[in-house]
Formats: C-alpha cells, structure tokens, sequence
C-alpha cells in the first residue's frame, strides 16, 4: 500500500501545486496524511485537505474539488468530494495484481521497510536474575524484547541481543546458605532448575516465615546470606566456585525455556563482568564533579530534573545497579559501536532507566541520546487454578507444560493421526501464551486467562496458527497454478487489501516498539482470509482463472502471515 499511497500522493501534490505553485509539501508528506476511512462507504483512503486551508488560503472543499478535477490514476477506480476529503475508491483489479506481484517479488522480505541500512541496534532483554526462578514476570522482557530484535533485523538493522544476566547480587548468597544447609551435589546436579527453585523457596519462607506452613521467621538467615554474598565480592574461591556452578545451573535451566520460545542471545555478559569494569566510569564521574556523598554513599543528585538522585556506590564502596548499567552501556558503546541501544523492562524499571540515562548524559557522552527504554505493563494470572510449587511466583516452564498439555488434549480429539503431535502441541502452547501476550499493548496490566489464551476459536494463537496451516494445506493439494487474475468475489479484494497494508504495519510497530501492531495485523489477515476461505470455493472452482487467483491469494496469505509470525516468535506450523 506503501507505494500505492506514494503513487495517489504524487498525482494530490500536483492539484495543490495548481493552486500554489509554491506550495511546499512533498509527496512523502501527503501519503503520510492519506487516511483510512473507518468506512468502507467513504472510500479506501481519504485525504483530508483541512490543515492545508490555512496556508492555500482556500476552504478544505475548495481544495478537495481542484485535487480531483486533475486526479487521474490507474489505481484508483473512483474518487469524490465529501466535505473537505478527497476520498478515493482503489482499483480491486489494480490493488490485487499489484500487492500479489509485490508478495511474490519480495517473499521474505515483503513488508521489510528496508531503512536499516545496516545500522546497529543492541537490544538488552530478557535479562533475569539468575539462582531466582524463571518467571512469567520475564515473560514480557523475552518476548517484546525479542520480536523488537525481529522487527530491526527485517528493516536491515544489524541486531545484537543482550542477556544481561543478572549474576551477582544477594540472591547468590541466600543460595549458597540454602544449599550449604539443606542441598548437596549430586541432587542439585541431577534436580536442575527444581532443585533450584527448591533452595530458593526454601530459604525465602526461612527468612521471611511461611505462616501456612508453620515456619518461623528468622531474620539472622538474612544476615547469613549478606555475608556469603560479601565473601564472594572480596574474591572467596569456595564461594566463587559454587556461584560459578549455580550460575552454570540457572543459564542451563533458562536455556530449555529459550528454546521454546526459539530465541537465542548473542552475548550473555551479565551484571558480574561490570563489578571490575564499574571503577573507570566511577572515576570519570568524580572528575567530571558529579559525585555527592551522601551518609556515605556517593550519588549523582538529580533534583533539577525532578528525579532522585542516582545511587553509584554503597557506603562500603561496592557497586549498584545504576552504576553496572553505565559501565556496560559504555563497554556495549565500544564493542559494538551501537546506532541504538534498547533496553526493554517492565515499567517499574522506568525511574531507574531515566536516572542512569541522565547521568550519561551529563557525564557527556554523545551516545546518551541513543539510549531507549521500552517499558510493559505487569502480568497477572487469573486463577489460584494455576497451582504453583512456589506459592506465588509462576515458573514459566510451568505455564508452558500447561499450556501444552491442554493443547495436546484438544488435539487429540481434533486430528488423532497427526504426525509429531507432542512437538506440534508445545508449538500452538507455547505459541497461544506468547500470542496471547503479544496482542496486548505493552503497557497494559494483563490478567492472564488460560482458557482464553488456548481457545481454537477467537482472537487467539492456535486460531492464527490454525489458519496459517489452512493456507498451507490448500496448497499442498494443488498441483500447478497461476493463469490470469481475475476478481469474482469481494473477499478476494478485501484480503489483497489487508496483505497490501503490511509494510505500514512493520513501520508503525517499529517506530512505536509495539509487537501488538504485528499481534493484531496477523488477526485482520486471517480473519480476511477466513471469510475468503468460507465465501470463495477455492480447490474446487471450476473455472481456471478463478482457482488460479484464488490460490495465488492463498499462497501470499501464507507468505504474509509467515512473515508476520517470524517477527513475533509465533511457529510456522504447515499441519495441525
Ligand atoms: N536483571 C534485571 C531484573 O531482573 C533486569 C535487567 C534489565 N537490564 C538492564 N540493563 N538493567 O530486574
């Protein structure tokens, strides 16, 4: 639509040059301003001619009417005057020949806005606190975080992605009281990611106490897991090795649920590499007069910019948060000379971010500006149905089995014979939680139903999934197609139109960071082409042409949906 909207642009601008041939306004200008009626009966686009009233000196209509007295346009069928818009009625022979050749032309690349021109984007997601469970708090991060990588990569942008473990911190030393208590080798070693979570759950209700199961509290826990902490940051070999192992452990147990989700890292430097690398940045900030010291601590007051002040070091002298966060920024700023860095969290993370992109700022880095934070909103799970081990944090591993063993139960009744069942069952589970997630804008608070997520019907991953394989088994039982085009149904143009409109949707979830345009571009395509499918006989039409078409449509269908499900970690599945 792209370049419809460019080539209807062109033909606007010369009706305004006829008013004012000194009019300044570019073709790129006017298709940016080419609307979408929310009517089908006021035209496929509309261009609103009021915000050029002032500078033509002419009302909206006026304009509107010298527009269209010299428009003419092979992609256009129709165009009228209504009000101040210019509203335009698209070609269906035009629109269908021209999105299809496009489809066919650029297969993976259609929709790709190619601007990339090989600039590099870090991304810093996903990004969890290791020796902690794996959560479906992390669901976010991963996802958003990773379909934004996807979504650079197909616009031409070279594409680092960051797990920024976080491997240092007081979780380990809880850790290793735990398993110096109540943990041995071989079952941490052969328990893997529960034995873990066993330690770690375990050693929470001690400190904290667990009414419910009549545990005391004992705050002296607490002290005890701060001093093994502190052992390893003085440099304890015995400490150091178990964190090494634990650390081994947790990557291991995270690495089954990246698989699930098809997302791989290209650097897992985690917060411990910048405990050594933080001094140089401390020093700089010294120098340059911004430190404080505060009972102490030293901070970067921030109260001109109405924010508190940012915590660089402890009174002991050891490092923060914010102060790893500079110092890998600056060490991502040499490896990878970045055109961008990104860094996707959940917004309870915003304060922090804006803190430390501030004191880049004033430390004078040029790069400051380059530095993004992309926030999501919080995740709740309908239903203590979802019994969990840990009380109150929900392993995502375990939401996925779940998920997968519903799938596989409907599955069951559906399509018995299927090949690989149990691959393809996890594939739509997996799919429907992150589908489900995804279709949402990101800073929403989401309440997770299960039930909803995993139905076959409504606006779901299995129902997108589902389609994509209708597509695909359609065409596995055609043998050769093409002919001529020919149009005989209004379905057949309404699914062109909504293949044509990608490449804008691409753009508008890149320049917004929003997966969800993609999310929901995926359920306009299929629900378009589930009208298609259910109005047009597609296999059996007698006439060649018409099948010829009709598959032809099926099979950029496909391609479509395929694309659109690459960038937001949804499988292709061909039979289900
Ligand atoms: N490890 C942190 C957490 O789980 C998230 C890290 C996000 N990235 C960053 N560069 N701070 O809360």
């Amino acid at each position: 639509m792209l370049t419809i909207k460019k080539r209807i642009a062109e033909q606007i601008v010369k009706g305004v040059k006829a008013i004012n041939p000194e009019a300044e306004l570019g073709v790129s200008d006017v298709a940016a301003m080419l609307e979408y009626p929310p009517d089908a009966n006021m035209g496929d686009l509309a261009f609103p001619c009021f915000k050029l009233s002032k500078t033509l000196r002419r009302s909206p209509v006026q304009i509107a009417q010298t527009i269209a007295e010299s428009f003419s346009d092979e992609a256009v069928a129709r165009a009228e005057v209504v009000g101040g818009y210019f509203n335009l009625y698209l070609d269906g022979a035009y629109l269908m020949h021209h999105t299809l050749s496009e489809v066919f032309k650029k297969k993976e690349s259609y929709g790709s806005p190619a601007n990339g021109d090989g600039k590099t984007v870090v991304f810093d997601y996903s990004s969890p606190n290791l020796a902690k469970p794996f959560h479906i708090g992390h669901l976010g991060t991963t996802v958003i975080g990773h379909s934004l990588r996807k979504l650079h990569e197909f616009a031409g942008y070279k594409c680092v992605g960051i797990n920024y473990v976080g491997d240092w911190g007081t979780q380990f030393g809880k850790l290793i009281v735990a398993y110096k208590k109540w943990g041995d080798r071989e079952t941490v070693e052969n328990g893997g990611v529960d034995a873990l979570v066993d330690l770690y759950v375990r050693i929470n209700n001690a400190i904290s106490g667990n009414e419910a199961q009549g545990i005391p509290a004992d705050p002296a826990l607490a002290d005890e897991a701060r001093a093994e902490f502190c052992k390893m940051e003085q440099g304890d070999e015995e400490n150091l090795a178990l964190w090494r192992w634990l650390v081994k452990l947790s990557l291991k147990a995270n690495d089954e649920i990246y698989a699930q989700l098809g997302i791989t890292f290209d650097s897992y430097k985690g917060e411990s590499n910048y405990t050594t690398e933080m001094p140089a940045q401390v020093q700089k900030l010294r120098d340059a007069g911004l430190l404080k010291l505060d009972d102490g601590a030293s901070i970067v007051d921030l109260s001109e910019y109405n924010m508190p002040p940012c915590l660089i070091l402890k009174r002991d002298g050891s490092s923060l948060y914010p102060t790893r966060d500079i110092a890998a920024a600056y060490d991502r700023k040499q490896l990878y000379d970045f055109d961008k860095a990104v860094y996707v969290t959940s917004a309870g993370q915003s304060l922090h971010f804006a803190q430390w992109f501030k004191v880049v700022e004033l430390m004078g880095y040029d790069w400051a500006d380059k530095l993004v934070h992309v926030p999501y909103g919080t995740v709740s799970i309908n239903g203590a149905k979802l019994a969990t081990r840990t009380g109150n944090v929900i392993l995502l591993r375990d939401l996925f089995a779940l998920a997968t063993e519903k799938v596989a139960g409907i599955m069951e009744e559906k399509s018995p014979n299927l090949q690989d069942k149990e691959k393809i069952a996890e594939q739509i589970g997996v799919g429907a939680i992150v589908f489900y997630y995804l279709s949402n804008t990101r800073m929403k608070d989401i309440n997770f139903v299960m039930e909803d997520a995993l139905s076959f019907e409504g606006n779901t991953g299995p129902y997108v999934q589902y389609t994509y394989a209708r597509a695909c088994s359609i065409l596995n039982r055609a043998d050769h197609f093409g002919g001529k085009v020919v149009i005989t149904a209004p379905e057949e143009v309404a699914l062109a139109k909504v293949l044509s409109t990608f490449g804008e949707k691409v753009n508008e979830a890149l320049e917004t960071y929003e997966p969800s345009v993609i999310a929901r571009y995926i359920l306009s395509v299929s629900a378009a082409f589930n009208r298609f499918y259910h109005n047009c006989t597609i296999l059996g039409a007698e006439d060649e042409n018409v099948k010829g078409t009709r598959l032809l449509l099926t099979d950029a269908t496909k391609q479509v949906l395929g694309n659109a499900f690459d960038l937001i970690c949804l499988k292709k599945i061909e039979k289900i």
